[in-house]
């Protein structure tokens, strides 16, 4: 099976989660867009009535939008009861990095205010040790070039986020600044000393922030429970 029919797998099987009246935190990403999909299909059947969805993109806010599920932003909210999320890499402690999609400091502000996490990927996701996968950071666009300078200087081997010739926005029109560090011995050192960086707004490193990962394998879906 490839990649992309492991992700519809995984993608889909999430969606069995979501009960009539939650209100669901939807994550961000190719794997997050099928189970967006079944949802809206779902709502669309009167099989799942009543549930609100809360976004971590304008991306999938809109994917949602149209496929006829209610949207509200996050402080019209006063909690959600689970969200579902791509990821880029989960180690075996269950410690993630997100931020391919560039959507990182949404998500992880849904994530905070979430009862659940639930995290979906297909297989080639799980590794043993993060780090593989440049970790992305989002930093303010004044000054961000002394940021990376100074992630350089480190020795963290960045680089800027591209969006053709220009650098990447995210939706809070920040830029992001991915590091290729190999290997992270120790991620917990690193997010406390990247997040007191002045200009840094947010790292991908999503540290004991997941409950359940679904991960897609040729054999069928799998469920992991983290805590
Ligand atoms: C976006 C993310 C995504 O969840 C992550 O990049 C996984 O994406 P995909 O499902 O496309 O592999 O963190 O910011």
């Amino acid at each position: 099976m490839d990649q992309n029919a492991l992700k519809e797998q995984t993608g889909k099987e999430s969606v069995k989660y979501i009960k009539s009246g939650m209100i669901v935190g939807l994550g961000t990403g190719s794997t997050v867009k099928y189970m967006v999909d079944e949802l809206g299909k779902q709502v669309q059947e009167g099989k799942i009535k009543d549930i609100i969805g809360v976004t971590t993109s304008n991306r999938t806010a809109k994917q949602a939008r149209d496929l006829g599920i209610t949207i509200k932003d996050i402080d019209d909210v006063d909690h959600i009861d689970l969200t579902i999320d791509g990821a880029d890499e989960i180690s075996d402690d269950f410690q993630g990095i997100k931020g391919g999609g560039g959507a990182l400091l949404w998500e992880k502000i849904v994530a905070n205010v979430s009862n659940k996490v639930m995290w979906i990927v297909d297989e080639s996701k799980l590794v043993h040790k993060l780090g593989a996968f440049p970790l992305p950071v989002e930093v303010i666009p004044f000054g961000s070039q002394h940021v990376f300078d100074r992630l350089e200087k480190k020795g963290y081997k960045p680089t800027w986020r591209m969006d053709g010739d220009e650098k990447f926005r995210t939706d809070e029109n920040n830029y992001i600044i991915d590091l290729h560090l190999g290997e992270i011995d120790d991620p917990k050192a690193l997010a406390d000393e990247l997040i007191h960086m002045v200009g840094i707004v947010e790292t991908g490193l999503f540290l004991n922030r997941v409950n359940d990962v679904i991960v897609g394998t040729p054999e069928g879906p799998k469920v992991l429970h983290a805590r």
